[in-house]
């Protein structure tokens, strides 16, 4: 295949950077794009001309000239989104995270194991981020001798419009939707290791209301592994200075640190306040290089028929510890996996 041919589905906060990225990416054209909301169309017909517009993902399914859909909508839609998609014979990238239960990520797998010519990724946009990656291969190397624990957090910084709140229910709250990245992280980075036992506790520093959807806008939770590695996450939707994702791999000879300082540049203030540098403000501006390269090797999987770099596996594990973090979370007990 010379060219693949893509439709993006959902023009939402995020659909939107990736149509942009779409029509940047070798080999990949974007041939069309679905929204039911007539505004986020209007939006496309003029930041995207020349895409076929449609309302209904039905439709796009039908189309001969869409070889792959990319799923940027809801979490609770991807797991029918996705099986649909194979079912019409499409390659599908779908944001993360896949499921929002065990059962949907399976049924999931069991389609894609029925149309092997197909590709499917889920994305886990820090596996192609430059320094995480980095990161990886010192750990790979041994470079720092062998990892025990991970810290990891995703930080947001606060958005008094509260859009989250209403957004509870179908993105699984925030262990599920902000800490599944950490979650990935921490699987991918203590090599794979099987989740034995998860804690979580969590506060509502800003937005009470999300406790009507037993949420929080700020969780902590723990994860041990078998074999004794464990992982510390926290994410929060109420940071003053702005997004802060940090991550700490601390192993037998050294610790690695990716994000420690949340700098938006090189560019550092000395002033009558001290000596400071601005930070990015949203985890757009500290992953937008790293969904560029997400949106290639996509692509690039299909023109090559490669293995999908993040393999559904990886995604149903990463939901399976979410959910356990949640269900810790909400019961205020340890669970066992
Ligand atoms: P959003 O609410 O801004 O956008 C959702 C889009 O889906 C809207 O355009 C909506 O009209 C569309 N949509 C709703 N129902 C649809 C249907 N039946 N068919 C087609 N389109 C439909 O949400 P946002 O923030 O863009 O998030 C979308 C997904 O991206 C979520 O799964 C979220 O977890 C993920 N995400 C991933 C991030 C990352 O760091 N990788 C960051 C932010 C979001």
């Amino acid at each position: 295949m010379s060219t693949v041919r893509i439709a993006i589905v959902g023009l939402g906060r995020l659909g939107r950077r990736h149509a942009a990225n779409l029509q940047q990416t070798h080999h990949a054209e974007l041939t069309a794009a679905c929204s039911p909301v007539a505004e986020e169309r209007d939006w496309a017909a003029t930041a995207l001309p020349g895409v076929a517009l449609y309302a209904d993902y039905a439709e796009v399914l039908a189309n001969a000239d869409v070889d792959a859909v990319f799923l940027v909508t809801p979490t609770s839609l991807h797991a029918e989104q996705i099986i649909t998609a194979l079912k019409a014979g499409k390659h599908v990238f779908c944001e993360k995270p896949l499921a929002l239960n065990v059962e949907d990520c399976l049924a999931v797998e069991a389609e894609a194991a029925r149309h092997p010519q197909l590709k499917v990724m889920i994305g886990f946009v820090r596996r192609f981020d430059a320094s995480y990656r980095d990161a990886a291969a010192k750990l790979a190397a041994g470079s720092v001798g062998r990892p025990y624990l991970l810290r990891s957090q995703t930080c947001d910084r606060n958005d008094e419009s509260g859009f989250f709140v209403h957004f509870s229910a179908s993105s699984g709250g925030i262990f599920m939707d902000c800490s599944i990245h950490d979650i990935d992280l921490a699987r991918w980075l203590l090599g794979n290791p099987q989740p034995k036992r998860v804690w979580a506790t969590g506060t509502n520093a800003r937005h009470p209301a999300l406790a009507e959807h037993q949420d929080v806008d700020n969780g902590v939770a723990m994860c041990e592994f078998e074999g004794g590695q464990l992982a510390c996450f926290y994410a929060s939707r109420t940071q003053a200075h702005g997004h802060e994702t940090l991550t700490e791999i601390f192993a037998s000879a050294g610790r690695l640190s990716v994000g420690a300082n949340p700098r938006a540049n090189r560019v550092e203030i000395s002033d009558t306040h001290g000596v400071r540098n601005e930070c990015v403000q949203d985890f757009y501006q500290r992953f937008a290089d790293a969904f560029v390269t997400e949106a290639q090797v996509f692509v690039d999987t299909i023109r090559d028929n490669r293995p999908s770099p993040v393999t559904l596996a990886d995604a149903r594990e990463a939901t399976r510890i979410g959910l356990a973090i949640t269900q810790a979370f909400r019961s205020g007990e340890a669970v066992s996996l």
